[in-house]
């Protein structure tokens, strides 16, 4: 069986290290990986093959930053060379991010059978790119394979058929425990001269890191914070650019550390480590609950409801004057104590693959 798995930006590749491994297992697969390049900064891409062990792609499409319209199409049109010469049976996709929809879309239309890992997942909110892309990506995919139980039943509620849908867990979890003992020898704390307790702050969501008064707020409140913890915060590219644009990078307090994206290891020792996290991220809400973190979510609403039902995760809002009375509670000690959701084991990839190995395709 062949199989071609899509990469494309930076939490994609999370995803598929433990799948690739997992597939090694199997003699009669072959599993190769396409980088569209939707990512293509060393900070971003690069760090992640290197400390996650991933081979070099087998195949790099080069598509690049552009609007949504653009990305998309362009991925298509140069996946659908790669698919016309290979031939594979299938195409596994991850996640919801362009690359997502537009390699499912392209396989789907050549009758080329997809597998969507971390399927079901839903906010409700079209507004959101990733949520369009997470509803066609299913809907075009033949198997589903689902994260948390919320995902089953968005599936079900949608009409996809029962026998396409898998409950197999969280790919981007099986990471953790494995490279745990990297993740412990990171010197990423010494590196950015912090001293003591402190917050992990990412913000990269265009609804918040577009908006000139969001920037503006969120500065107030870190100077007011940094006063009282130290902020590291990781910069993604987009916002890097709008800190730049809109509001100047150089004006934060001293105690809030901006710095460059981190690589996987450096950036999960942070997660691990610190008091509290601050993020729009999908895939920190989960990762600080499988570590038992204290997340506090700047956003209105949440495709992972399960990192607030049963995890360390607090939805609080992009009203940054109510993410500053959780702020104050979370500092105050009033943490919230999760679990960690059913099948976060670290046996997620091998269950995937387990199911794959035995499809009639
Ligand atoms: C994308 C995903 C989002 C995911 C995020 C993780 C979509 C719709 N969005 O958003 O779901 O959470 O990745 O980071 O697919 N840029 C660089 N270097 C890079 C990559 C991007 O400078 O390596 C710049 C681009 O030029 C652009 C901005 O960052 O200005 C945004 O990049 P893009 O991939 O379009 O979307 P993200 O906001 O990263």
């Amino acid at each position: 069986m062949k199989i071609v798995s899509v990469v494309g930006a930076r939490p994609n590749f999370m995803k598929v290290a433990p799948l690739h491994k997992a597939f090694q297992k199997y003699p009669n697969i072959k599993h190769l990986i396409c980088h569209t390049g939707q990512h293509y900064d060393e900070k971003m891409s690069k760090v992640f093959f290197e400390e996650l062990e991933l081979p070099k792609p087998d195949f790099y499409l080069g598509i690049g930053s552009g609007s949504h319209a653009v990305q998309t199409a362009k991925t298509m049109i140069e996946f659908e060379k790669i698919l016309i010469d290979e031939k594979p049976n299938l195409v596994l996709v991850v996640g919801d991010v362009n690359s997502t929809v537009a390699c499912s879309l392209t396989a789907a239309k050549l009758n080329i059978k997809v597998a969507h890992v971390e399927a079901g997942l839903r906010s409700n909110d079209r507004t959101m790119p990733e949520e369009l892309n997470r509803i066609v990506t299913d809907n075009l995919s033949d198997y589903l394979f689902v994260t948390e139980k919320s995902g089953l039943e968005n599936l079900k509620r949608e009409g996809i058929p029962g026998e396409k849908v898998f409950f197999t867990g969280n790919v981007m979890i099986d990471n953790i425990p494995g490279y745990m003992p990297k993740i412990e020898l990171s010197k990423v704390k010494q590196e950015l001269n912090l001293h003591g307790r402190f917050c992990l702050m990412t913000l990269h969501r265009p609804a918040n890191v577009d908006n000139k008064d969001f920037l503006v707020e969120l500065k107030e409140l870190l100077s007011e914070l940094a006063h009282k913890i130290e902020i590291v915060f990781p910069v993604h590219p987009r916002t890097k650019n709008n800190l730049n644009n809109l509001i100047g990078e150089e004006a934060f307090h001293p105690n809030v550390k901006l710095c460059e994206p981190l690589g996987y290891i450096d950036f999960m020792y942070l997660v691990k480590n610190s008091a509290f996290i601050l993020t729009d991220s999908g895939g920190i809400q989960e990762e600080s609950t499988y570590l038992n973190v204290p997340c506090i979510t700047v956003r209105d609403n949440t495709e992972r409801p399960s990192t607030v039902e049963v995890g360390s995760n607090i939805l609080a809002g992009t009203d940054l004057s109510n993410v500053k009375k959780v702020v104050n509670d979370v500092l105050s000690g009033n943490i919230k104590k999760g679990s960690i959701p059913e099948l976060w084991d670290g046996k997620a990839a091998e269950r995937i693959c387990n199911i794959i190995s035995t499809l009639n395709i």
